[in-house]
């Protein structure tokens, strides 16, 4: 069945089972008695239309989805936008893509012909997003060739189209007095937080507090070795009311900025 439903548990499956912290601070939120509600799903890729940020979208607005916020990341060299259901117990769909015009050529160059190997036909799929390397492995000196000038593209040669990570909506939690605890609660259970801009990004007056743990190591075959690098993350987001009483939906550039170094393991410049 292509349902939204389907679709959600097919990204949470992969997602969960590469990422096992997800999947255990999952269970320990159930353990104590909470429901969790997924706040957003992450994608993200390459601004070459076949795959870009449009194309993912077009799923997602198959399903109602409508565009919402647009946010721009000119130091990662990023554009992203938000989506939202009319049924707002279904997840934002967060997406970005590379803008890759401002890369170097050599970064072009291996992106266009990963791009190239993907099938027109794949791209088409209902659950496009879900399918995971749709390319040959990429050499291991390839993979640290593009990270050291984009994590971002370096993480995508390596993980393809699917989750990036899942989101722990805070509100309807109810064990936990604020974000704060929250976080002690995960750092106690053994996880680490990503630390850059603070644990807490964002703040009431921005009407959004996020934190993520830094993503979970994951073995990958490369063309020419196994390696094991930084795979994907679990955040947690608290939404403030807006002066109109309604719960604030976007999203806060500068917060977001410093969630995506939540797979970034480079020394620190
Ligand atoms: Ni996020």
């Amino acid at each position: 069945m292509q349902t939204l439903e389907v679709l959600i548990k097919k990204l949470w499956e992969d997602y969960s089972s590469m990422s096992k912290q997800a999947e255990s601070i999952h269970k320990l939120l159930i353990a104590r008695g909470e429901k969790v509600i997924n706040d957003h799903i992450a994608f993200r890729t390459f601004n070459i239309p076949k795959v870009g940020l449009a194309t993912i979208a077009k799923i997602f607005i198959g399903f109602g989805y409508k565009p919402n916020g647009e946010y721009h990341f000119k130091e990662k060299k990023l554009y992203a936008r938000h989506y939202e259901h009319p049924d707002p117990n279904n997840p934002k769909i967060f997406i970005s893509e590379l803008k890759l015009e401002e890369c170097s050529a050599d970064l072009q160059k291996i992106v266009k012909d990963l791009v190239a190997q993907v099938p027109d036909q794949l791209t088409k799929q209902w659950d496009f997003c879900a399918c995971g390397v749709p390319w040959k492995p990429v050499s291991y000196p390839t993979y640290e060739k593009l990270l050291s000038e984009s994590e971002y593209a370096g993480w995508m040669s390596a993980f393809g189209f699917r989750a990036n990570h899942f989101t722990v909506y805070f509100n309807p939690l109810k064990t936990f007095k604020d974000l704060q605890e929250f976080n002690e609660f995960i750092k106690k259970s053994g996880y680490k937080l990503n630390t850059s801009g603070g644990e807490i990004k964002g703040s009431p007056q921005e009407f959004l507090e996020q934190s993520s743990t830094l993503a979970h190591p994951v073995e990958v075959k490369f063309a020419d070795c196994t390696r094991t690098i930084p795979g994907c993350y679990y955040e947690f987001a608290q939404r403030y009311k807006l002066p109109d009483g309604k719960i604030f939906t976007g999203f806060v550039a500068q917060s977001a900025d410093k969630i995506f170094e939540s797979t970034d393991n480079r020394p620190k410049k």
